[in-house]
């Protein structure tokens, strides 16, 4: 039996769905049935059940909200996974909790690697890498999974932002200075759960293949959808927003895919999945 936690997100629902297609048995919860920031909940929950794995979808995703609720965001993304894990190891289960390409400062130009040494330019990223690290010190049965700009049909994010912002409207300007990848909720569950089936335990990342810009994204997602506006550039800095972005944040996804056999989809070929998804 497999523990969700923030199963109501983006992730923890695709990972609702792929259990469900393999027959996997699993509880689903999200903040009203266990909140993750309360390690004797998580203990009393999990008392008398037969848990092998724990699987963390929730977190604090607010980037720039967190420059301002700096408590609340470690609560989410260091201590719970942190207790999380603690609490898997008192059961036996093997835990998995997600991370993010923002951890690093941004300097590169090529996909970082579990190599590459973190330095988070952001409360979101500090929290994160945090619980990176007191997670995978806590307990040898984990898996830290960094990804990035997760799209999926649970919840909102910047694909269904640009479709939202394209209705009405015939001209955008969008930021062309950050790069990274969007990642299909979907792809994310069902790769990962290959990671976690082979009990190699650590640090990995899990991406769609290729990288691109915001701006980049959205014409596609714009192109796809047959919008006929004008879209243009913009700088991150014209946006004057509370927390700092790295302006190159791809994770390379090659340690995960040696131990899966298996490559991430395009994020082209992943968008035109979740275009098709929501349009059923
Ligand atoms: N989204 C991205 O672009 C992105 C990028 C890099 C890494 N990640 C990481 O990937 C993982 C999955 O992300 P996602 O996009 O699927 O997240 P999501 O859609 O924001 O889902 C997170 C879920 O956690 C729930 N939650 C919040 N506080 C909780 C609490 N105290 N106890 C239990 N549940 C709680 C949320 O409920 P409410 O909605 O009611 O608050 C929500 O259902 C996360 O670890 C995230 O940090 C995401």
């Amino acid at each position: 039996m497999i523990l969700i936690t923030g199963a109501n997100g983006q992730l923890g629902h695709d990972f609702q769905r792929l259990f469900d297609e393999l027959k996997i048995e699993y509880v689903a919860t999200d903040y009203k049935e266990l909140d993750i920031t309360n390690i004797e909940k998580i203990r009393e929950f999990v008392k008398g059940e037969n848990y092998t794995h724990i699987i963390s979808c929730a977190a604090y995703n607010d980037v720039d909200k967190a420059e301002s609720e700096r408590e609340l965001c470690y609560k989410l993304n260091t201590y719970a996974p942190r207790d999380m894990a603690i609490v898997a190891k008192e059961i036996g289960a093997i835990f998995v909790t997600y991370s993010t390409g923002f951890v690093f400062e941004g300097n590169k130009k090529v996909p970082y690697t579990e190599e590459d040494i973190p330095n988070p330019p952001s409360v979101y990223a500090k929290s994160k890498h945090e619980g990176e690290k007191q997670t995978l010190a806590a307990y040898e049965k984990t898996f830290v999974i960094r990804t990035s700009w997760v799209f999926g049909i649970a919840n909102n994010n910047f694909n269904k932002q640009v479709i939202g912002w394209s209705k009405g409207r015939d001209k955008l300007n969008i930021v062309d200075d950050q790069v990274s990848v969007p990642t299909y909720s979907k792809d994310l569950a069902e790769f990962s759960w290959k990671l976690i089936e082979s009990k190699e335990f650590g640090l990995y990342q899990l991406s769609n293949s290729g990288e691109c810009s915001k701006y980049e994204q959205a014409k596609y997602v714009l192109e796809s959808i047959g919008w006929r506006g004008e879209l243009g550039t913009a700088r991150t800095v014209d946006f004057n927003l509370p927390a700092k972005r790295s302006e190159y944040s791809k994770v390379s996804s090659e340690k995960a895919e040696k131990v899966i056999g298996e490559k991430m989809p395009s994020w082209q070929d992943a968008i035109d999945r979740f275009l098709e998804e929501i349009n059923n």
